[in-house]
């Protein structure tokens, strides 16, 4: 066996409402039973803030929802949507000493999206206040231009969707973001980095010194834009975005997860039914902007990554444990207590069974989504023990913890100004 840090899966939507007010199929019950499964000890899923909300109350729900149903430990990031100058000034200010000291803000998304200004300031105060700012790069406007050409047209299916989320709005966004971050010298992390054209410009800046850090998922080692053109409605299963794209892109992930171009690899569990509370929401046969987007892989990111990361040979086990653990909890402030096994850390421990073979499908699953994007494939390698601060959690496929008995985490970032030039330059080829 072996003996490893539990899991941190740092990217998750969980009990959350889509810009549309689409709820996510799980729930921190669910959700973290599933994270559990899956050789989690922690997650931190998001307090989403819609337009007109305070950020407050969207945190104090998110508190309320998850302090009666995680049987796993978490931190909350915050989604901000609509930065008023309440929020910049006051919640947001108070939240990050209250251990809220990440958040997430969109480029794209008509209902989540905020402006370069927008950006701006709040890049400033994270600099300014100790906080991580998170970015969903994809140029809105490039997307909704081809969007409007391809309905026109008729090509409303789920694949369209991988072709109007181009790589180029990705690349051209995140270059762009990472502009905006250097122009304020704050930290940004670039989170679900599909593409090989934004993890070069992630590795470049690094190496330039700046303090930026690339997140990537499953779905983009994984599935191809080929998936979204599955019979029928089937291929809206797998519209996330940004959206899967080839093998020569799987490569180019596979190469930045190895040369530390990403220091997180997250599941960006976003669960969704495919009947008419997800997926098919607005109906049968939605077109593609109308299908709700995201790809469930909670309990599946670490035993695909094991399997075809560390089983074949294209990262080592120490990789595999920076980038599901230990690098996420230093990089979101959960370090020492998390995301190692040390004497005075929690006991948050995966034992593996790096023999172990296991074919994959739903019903072995602890979700709510009803579906896997990776059924059928065989994996080498499962958690089949997790210790949760030194509780059993998960034994002989069974949850031994109580709902609610995960403690909420709050997290503390430094607010000092980083050093520059340090880091080792690394090449981007083989
Ligand atoms: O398609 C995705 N990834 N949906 C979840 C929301 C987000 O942007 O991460
Ligand atoms: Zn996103
Ligand atoms: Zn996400």
């Amino acid at each position: 066996m072996l003996i490893l840090p539990g899991g941190i899966d740092a990217h998750c939507h969980i009990e959350q409402e889509s810009s549309t007010r689409i709820m996510t199929a799980d729930d921190f019950y669910s959700g973290s039973v599933s994270a559990a499964f899956g050789g989690n000890t922690t997650f931190l899923p998001f307090a989403a803030q819609h337009r007109g909300q305070s950020l407050r109350e969207v945190v104090e729900t998110a508190r309320d929802r998850a302090r009666v149903k995680s049987v796993i430990d978490y931190g909350l990031h915050l989604i901000i949507s609509d930065p008023t100058e309440k929020v910049l000034e006051e919640e947001l200010p108070s939240l990050i000493k209250e251990g809220y000291t990440s958040f997430k803000v969109y480029m794209t998304y008509e209902m989540l999206k905020i402006n370069d200004r927008e950006i701006l300031d709040i890049l400033a105060l994270a600099r300014k206040n100790g906080a991580m700012t998170m970015v969903h790069a994809e140029n809105n406007e490039v997307i909704t231009w081809i969007t409007e050409r391809l309905l026109t047209r008729g090509y409303d299916a789920p694949k369209f969707h991988a072709v109007s989320h181009t790589p180029i709005a990705e690349s051209q966004a995140s270059r762009h973001a990472i502009d905006l971050a250097r122009l304020v010298d704050a930290p940004l992390l670039i989170v679900h980095v599909s593409e090989p054209e934004a993890a070069r410009a992630i590795l470049d800046a690094r190496n330039n010194g700046l303090p930026i850090y690339g997140e990537t998922c499953p779905q983009y080692l994984f599935l191809t834009a080929e998936d979204l053109d599955k019979n029928g409605m089937e291929g809206a299963k797998y519209c996330c975005s940004p959206p899967p794209r080839d093998k020569e892109s799987q490569e180019a992930i596979w190469l930045g997860l190895k040369n530390g171009t990403f220091q997180v690899f997250s599941s960006d569990h976003a669960p969704y039914r495919f009947d008419e509370t997800g997926k098919l929401a607005a109906g049968p046969n939605p077109t593609f902007p109308q299908i709700a987007n995201g790809v469930p892989g909670i309990e599946l990111r670490l035993p695909l990554l094991f399997s075809e990361g560390v089983g074949k040979g294209r990262i080592s086990i120490h990789q595999f444990v920076a980038l599901t653990s230990t690098n996420a909890a230093r990089i979101y402030g959960l370090l020492p207590r998390k995301g190692t096994i040390a004497i005075g850390s929690d006991a948050d421990i995966a034992i593996w069974d790096p023999g172990k073979e296991v074919t994959v499908t739903w019903d072995l699953l602890h979700d709510n989504v009803g579906y896997t994007p990776y059924e059928g494939r065989t994996l080498t390698g499962w958690p089949v023990t997790v210790l949760s601060r030194g509780r059993v959690a998960v034994e002989d496929g069974e949850l031994k913890v109580k709902r609610g008995s995960g403690e909420f985490l709050p997290r503390y970032l430094s607010a000092a100004p980083r050093p520059r030039g340090q880091l080792l330059k690394v090449e981007a080829t083989h």
